[in-house]
């Protein structure tokens, strides 16, 4: 048990899964594990284990927002050993051709800060995805019927932002969409020699201003868990 998970050892699989919310942690367990089981409820910050095809997988809130989701990582890679983190979120659209309801594959993170800005001081570190990782859930997003965005995405602290300025300059610089999270845990990944990636669903658009209702959010979701599991144990 640690501070904030309170599993044993050998009820966390080395692979994870780690929506932002926790009871779509449930929803996916509920959905797509065979035999799942809850793990944590510390916090109601719900995680489940359970098998896909055979291969024992963890499915863990993480929270909103880096601070939160950095406490969840960290733990998991050095109380539980976890070897593959994969985020399963969602964000708002930053170019015209992605639209609500697409998939992103985040292969970069930028920020203006993360948890780790403090080791990092002056240097500008570029979080980015596992490779194999990546190329897995390209190759998985290609045999279904949802269209998919590879590319950069934004980080950020905020999801009330002041910042138009800053936001103009990562439309223009072709960034996909914001979130809140991949870039800490890919700056955790690189720390601690793990597999992390980003796989994101757009459920609001910075341009058009639409979004999808929560209750529409889990049915889109489905595509991005089975794309992740896929990639996973690929
Ligand atoms: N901003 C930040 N985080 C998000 C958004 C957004 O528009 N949508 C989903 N997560």
């Amino acid at each position: 048990m640690t501070i904030h998970i309170g599993a044993k050892p050998e009820d966390i699989a080395e692979t994870i899964l780690m929506p932002g919310d926790p009871y779509r942690a449930k929803w996916a367990a509920e959905t797509f594990l065979k035999d799942a089981k809850c793990i944590n409820e510390v916090r109601g910050m719900l995680g489940f284990t359970g098998t896909w095809n055979g291969n024992r997988v963890t499915i863990q809130g993480s929270g909103m927002g880096m601070p939160s989701l950095s406490i969840y990582a960290n733990e998991l890679i050095t109380e539980y050993n976890a070897q593959t983190l994969i985020r399963i979120g969602s964000c708002g659209a930053m170019q015209e051709n992605v639209k609500v309801r697409d998939v992103i594959i985040a292969m970069t993170a930028t920020t203006l800060s993360t948890p780790s800005s403090g080791i990092f001081k002056e240097l500008n570190f570029a979080p980015c995805a596992d490779y194999s990782l990546l190329e897995a859930a390209v190759k998985a997003s290609r045999s279904r019927d949802v269209a998919t965005h590879v590319g950069g995405i934004y980080s950020s602290d905020v999801f009330y932002d002041e910042r138009p300025d800053l936001t103009d300059q990562m439309m223009r610089h072709g960034i996909l969409g914001v979130e809140m999270e991949a870039a800490e845990l890919y700056n955790l990944a690189a720390r601690h020699k793990r597999r992390a990636l980003a796989i994101l669903t757009v459920s609001d658009h910075l341009i058009t201003h639409e979004s999808l209702p929560s209750d529409q959010r889990e049915k889109t979701f489905g595509d991005m868990v089975e794309i992740a599991l896929e990639a996973a144990f690929a």
